[in-house]
């Protein structure tokens, strides 16, 4: 038994879509949450950064205590995930692995992924699925306006409908879509209707969830049943719209946000 947190960051509000699956999943652990806001978005940020704000906010997870860290980033998993796992001697799931293993499970042949412009130029979805998967076709399209429309809580409007059409419309021919940034999700309604009906929609979040799940109760580090547990959000940068995306996506009405320096 281990009554630490989950601790699980993202540049901002996507990586709430991953926690919610995670909280689904696992409902007596604890959660600590961080919004990179101050350093967002990060799908326009070099190598280099990334690496290196990805570490303040392990490090952060780390001195607050917690028990595994999930980067709930599409964009920071890509291309730093690898060198995080060989900094910090704490365990780090990041949202493709998982993912590519649903894929090759359900023996998918043609496969689109839309993810921010960092995540398709370092290719980390297409080697991933490459090297798990023979004979996969896959397509891929950087939609870098769709983060920073999510954070503005624009998912279901006309502009969103505009967005995701011009980012879609020529992506043909694919058995499944994957969302391969964390932000994505909220624009799920939206992206169904641009669609055929027949193409599975993957969000990464409940792949990860069930790996999350999997690593601690195989390595006894459950927290103990009936204990009290909670969710801590901290922000970089609290001059944002998080706190009411935050409240609708979790479904909590008192969310309290704290500032992280
Ligand atoms: N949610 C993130 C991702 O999965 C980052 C979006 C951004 O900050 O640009 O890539």
């Amino acid at each position: 038994m281990d009554n630490r947190p989950i601790g699980v960051f993202d540049s901002g509000v996507g990586g709430l879509t991953v926690l919610k699956e995670i909280k689904k999943l696992l409902p007596n652990e604890n959660y600590i949450y961080i919004g990179d806001t101050a350093s967002f978005p990060y799908g326009s940020k070099s190598k280099e950064t990334i690496i290196e704000l990805s570490k303040k906010r392990i490090e952060n997870l780390i001195k607050m205590n917690t028990k595994i860290i999930v980067i709930a980033c599409g964009t920071a998993t890509s291309q730093a995930l690898e060198e995080m796992q060989k900094i910090f001697n704490i365990p780090i799931i990041g949202i493709i692995k998982p993912t590519v293993e649903y894929l090759k499970n359900k023996n998918i042949k043609n496969v689109g992924v839309i993810a921010t412009t960092g995540t398709i130029r370092s290719k980390g979805w297409q080697n991933q699925i490459e090297q798990s998967i023979d004979n996969i076709k896959i397509q891929s399209k950087a939609c870098p306006l769709l983060a920073p429309m999510a954070e503005e809580g624009w998912t279901k409007n006309e502009i969103a409908k505009l967005a995701i059409h011009e980012y879609l419309k020529n992506m043909k021919n694919i058995d499944a879509l994957i969302l391969g940034c964390t932000h994505y999700p909220l624009f799920e309604s939206v992206i169904k209707e641009e669609l055929e009906e027949h193409i599975e929609i993957i969000n990464t979040g409940k792949m990860v969830a069930k790996q999350v799940k999997e690593y601690i109760v195989e390595n006894n580090m459950t927290n103990e049943k009936n204990q009290e547990h909670d969710t801590q959000i901290f922000l970089t940068d609290m001059e944002c719209n998080f706190v009411n995306i935050a409240k609708k996506l979790l479904n909590e009405d008192n969310l309290e946000l704290q500032k992280i320096d």
